[in-house]
């Protein structure tokens, strides 16, 4: 609209100019007399035509006027809208752009609903694939936008989130941060999905404690497995080099002889490749056994054999490759494996991951095992992997239960000096903490600690309150027929 204005009066103006420019260029070809000096019209010509022609363009452009300047401005608000939208869109192009380049989604989900990442755990220098990365698609629920930008700006010490903005020693400066925000707040899913998602979690954490034993179990077999490879590296290399080099050779005079399907692998080379295929899968130096088939060029549908044959020559001496390197460090590389086999034998046998619900029922929860059960499984879903250290490394490295990670223990009656009332520890929970604000009896917020507010009912939150304020976590041992004897003191 305000275009079509604009465009209307600048094409007045240019039709005016052009025909006062005409005008006098044809004055001076055709009439040589002045202006000044030429008869004028006569006083009755001037008085009526003249005047009446005068006033009408007059009314006629004050009209315009009239009707042009409110379009405009009604154009104006519009288009000044049109810009907020558009810088909007372009920043959370760019964000998504920050989000992909830097794969966030790689740990965090593709659409940000959480995920696993691997990373080296420190105090055990074993290998964890299954390091828990929390869901970025409800955290505005959890966090107002300064506390989220904290977290990508410094990231989290000691975990796989690494610092991303310049501050912390990161790649991203202010604005690709604040492009960042404008994207992850745009994936939020909405508030009954955040509740919907509870459950799920709740029943997640609840499996995991049951299969904790065979988890570690699992994780010290893999742990064994990593020992022997290390250990016999300096054997395997030099077979599975032998295996690659024998493939090379026959790749190398794959073009000579008869190439019955025509793919540039002659029959003797295609069969010959099979064989080392096999011998190499046997040894278990190839995940998946390629097969080449002498009378059919793509035996793999969709990939041509002379590729499946380049792809497994190399897969068999970028194996070789860092067999040998693991064979140069050999000795380092098993005393670190040694180590973490034997941190994740004592980890089996102390269970630290734990947590008897019977009791928990009965100090708490006058002996409702279902309430002491979610309670358990609410606390693991989202209140472990800051407040139970290497919670969210796996069982094979979680401390106690509640003693303490990135947020304080919350046993030893911590949860009954800190808030002298369930109400008031219920209030913290809701909104979680706000930088330099002061909660409970001696607490500094860092704004760290999420409010639970938005994304657990007050029924869960009713349930953790009782469960942190009950006597099992208090530090003293549970005995049975003591039920009571803590609580709300
Ligand atoms: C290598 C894996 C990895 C990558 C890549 C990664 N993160 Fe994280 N991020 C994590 C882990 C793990 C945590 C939680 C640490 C913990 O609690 O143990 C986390 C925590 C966070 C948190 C805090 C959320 C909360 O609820 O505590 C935010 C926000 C976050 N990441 C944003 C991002 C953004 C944005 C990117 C991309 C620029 C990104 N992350 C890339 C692994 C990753
Ligand atoms: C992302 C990490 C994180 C998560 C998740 C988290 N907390 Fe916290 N929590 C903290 C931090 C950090 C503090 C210390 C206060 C601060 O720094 O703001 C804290 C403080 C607390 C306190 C006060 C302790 C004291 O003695 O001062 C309680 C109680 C608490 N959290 C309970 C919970 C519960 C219950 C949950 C789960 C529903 C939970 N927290 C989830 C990080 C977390």
């Amino acid at each position: 609209m305000a275009t079509l204005v604009v465009t209307i009066v600048a094409l007045g103006a240019i039709g005016w100019f052009a025909y006062l420019v005409g005008s006098g260029s044809r004055r001076d070809r055709k009439d040589p007399v002045p202006a000044n000096l030429s008869a004028s019209q006569t006083d009755d010509e001037l008085e009526t035509k003249r005047l009446d022609r005068t006033l009408v363009g007059a009314v006629v452009t004050a009209g315009f006027l009239t009707l042009a300047m409110p379009i405009y401005y009604l154009g104006e608000l519009d288009r000044q809208e049109g810009f907020v939208e558009e810088f909007g869109d372009a920043s959370l192009e760019r964000g998504h752009e920050v989000w992909e380049e830097f794969g966030c989604g790689g740990c965090h989900g593709t659409a940000g609903g959480g995920g696993v990442a691997a990373f080296l755990e420190d105090r055990s220098q074993v290998t964890v694939s299954g390091w828990a990365s929390p869901a970025l698609d409800d955290v505005f629920y959890r966090y107002d936008r300064d506390e989220i930008a904290f977290w990508i700006v410094y990231g989290r010490a000691n975990t796989p989130m690494p610092p991303w903005g310049l501050e912390g020693g990161g790649p991203l400066n202010s604005q690709q941060v604040d492009d960042l925000l404008n994207y992850i707040q745009s994936i939020q899913i909405d508030q009954t999905q955040a509740l919907l998602k509870v459950d799920g979690l709740v029943t997640g954490a609840g499996n995991r404690l049951e299969g904790a034993a065979d988890a570690v179990a699992s994780q010290i077999e893999e742990q064994q497995k990593e020992l022997d490879r290390i250990r016999t590296s300096g054997e395997t290399s030099q077979v599975v080099g032998a295996i690659a080099e024998q493939a090379r050779e026959i790749l190398d005079l794959a073009g000579q002889g008869i190439d019955t399907d025509g793919d540039g692998l002659s029959d003797v080379a295609e069969s010959g490749l099979s064989a080392v295929a096999r011998q190499a899968r046997s040894a278990g130096f190839l995940a998946t056994e390629p097969v080449f088939d002498p009378r059919n060029a793509e035996t793999l549908i969709g990939v041509s054999d002379r590729r499946s044959a380049a792809r497994m020559v190399a897969d068999l001496e970028s194996t070789a490759t860092s067999l040998s390197i693991t064979f140069q460090n050999q000795e380092t590389l098993l005393t670190q494996a040694r180590f973490g086999l034997d941190f994740l034998g004592s980890a089996a046998r102390s269970a630290r991951w734990e947590v008897d619900t019977a009791a928990v029922a009965h100090a708490a929860f006058g002996g409702g095992e279902e309430a002491a059960i979610r309670a358990v499984g609410m606390f693991n879903a989202y209140c472990a992997r800051c407040h139970t250290a290497g919670y969210s490394a796996g069982p094979a490295f979680q401390q106690i239960q509640a003693s303490g990670g990135l947020g304080p223990s919350l046993r030893d009656g911590r949860a009954l000096t800190q808030f002298l009332t369930a109400e008031d520890m219920y209030d913290f929970l809701e909104g979680g903490s706000d930088s330099g604000v002061g909660y409970g009896v001696n607490g500094v917020g860092s704004g760290r600690m999420p409010g639970f507010g938005m994304v657990l009912t007050a029924e869960d939150l009713e349930l953790i309150v009782r469960y942190l304020r009950g006597p099992t976590l208090d530090g003293v041992e549970f005995v049975e027929g003591e039920a009571g004897g803590g609580g709300e003191g």
